[in-house]
């Protein structure tokens, strides 16, 4: 099916792969738009998407699924709110922070989250694990803030598959879940092609990129960066404050940010509420190392660097 925008291509009746035609307002001097796999209901909210008018005092926090959003959309939240932690310990974070394409993606999410994050009053923050072909075109004219974060792909995987099987209902192998990643026949993939396209826009002066590592080895080297992206100073006590508050126990600890309430209406829905899982899992850096079965460390990196060739770009892995 092709429209002047996308062309879409059903690869079984769960998934689609979407490919942007139209290159007006795409970054097309950096980047070549990639063919991406998404649910076959998002097909149906591509154009609106595409089409979804931006600000310039939004604040869009873009990665692919896993890569440490959370983390990301309370640390940007905090600092482009002068630290108001009373407001961000009394609205949970789903509420301050709007995941534009979940309602695009499943039919459980009955809520229109376009229409709210359309009518959210501004400044806005959006939340999206779109890639550049897909995201609204006015981000690469209006040029809001975007920050987006990066994470290696084998601890994606693992942290994708564990959120699989509570989000998605998702009951294969791990094996069969790697082997999909790979071949990129999962939900905004292709994985590191997403990373790529950003690290391309790394230098547009809206766009800050970050990675989950840097964040894990040393938040408090982060975030000064970041306050000034934002053009916020805190003292060094309000900074040690807030690196406290978005530790990984803190924020595993805080119910506007530990996300219980979906984890349990994900169970519910599957009619799995007997079984555990927290959102904030491990939160470590090199899961991967215990996690992955016999023979998948060494396909995923044939895979990594394949997909890597011709980048200067690095993935961390300690
Ligand atoms: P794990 O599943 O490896 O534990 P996203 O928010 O993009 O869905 O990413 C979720 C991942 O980020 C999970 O990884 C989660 O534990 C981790 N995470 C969330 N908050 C964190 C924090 N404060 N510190 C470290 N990792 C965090």
């Amino acid at each position: 099916m092709a429209s002047s925008t996308f062309t879409v291509t059903r690869l079984d009746s769960n998934q689609v792969t979407l490919q942007l035609n139209d290159l007006s307002e795409y970054p097309s001097d950096v980047l070549e738009p990639s063919v991406v796999t998404m649910t076959t209901r998002y097909a149906e909210y591509a154009q609106r998407i595409r089409d979804f008018q931006v600000y310039e005092d939004d604040v869009w926090i873009v990665t692919f699924p896993k890569s440490g959003t959370t983390w990301t959309e309370e640390m940007v939240w905090l600092i482009n709110h002068d630290l108001d932690y009373q407001r961000a310990r009394g609205v949970k974070l789903n509420v301050r922070s709007t995941f534009l394409e979940i309602h695009a993606i499943a039919d459980r999410f009955a809520i229109d989250t376009i229409a709210i994050a359309e009518n959210a009053p501004r400044p806005r923050q959006i939340k999206s694990h779109l890639p550049v072909s897909l995201l609204p075109r006015q981000l690469w004219t209006v040029k809001p803030k975007i920050v987006y974060v990066a994470r290696n792909p084998k601890d994606v995987a693992i942290s994708l598959y564990y959120h699989s099987r509570v989000f998605m209902g998702y009951d294969g192998t791990k094996e069969s879940f790697l082997d999909s990643l790979c071949t990129d026949l999962f939900a905004y993939c292709p994985l590191v092609r997403h990373v790529l396209n950003f690290w391309a826009l790394r230098h547009e002066p809206n766009v800050l990129f970050l990675t989950y590592e840097r964040m894990k080895r040393n938040l408090k080297a982060v975030l000064p960066e970041v306050c000034g992206y934002f053009n916020k100073t805190f003292t060094k006590a309000e900074l040690d404050n807030l690196a406290e508050h978005l530790s990984f126990s803190e924020m595993k600890k805080n119910p506007a940010t530990n996300k219980h309430d979906v984890v349990r209406d994900a169970l519910k829905a599957d009619h799995r509420e007997g079984e555990q899982f927290e959102f904030l899992r491990k939160g470590i850096v090199g899961d991967f190392k215990t996690e992955l079965p016999e023979g998948y460390d060494a396909k995923l990196n044939q895979f990594i660097t394949e997909q890597l060739e011709g980048s200067d770009f690095q993935y961390e892995y300690e």
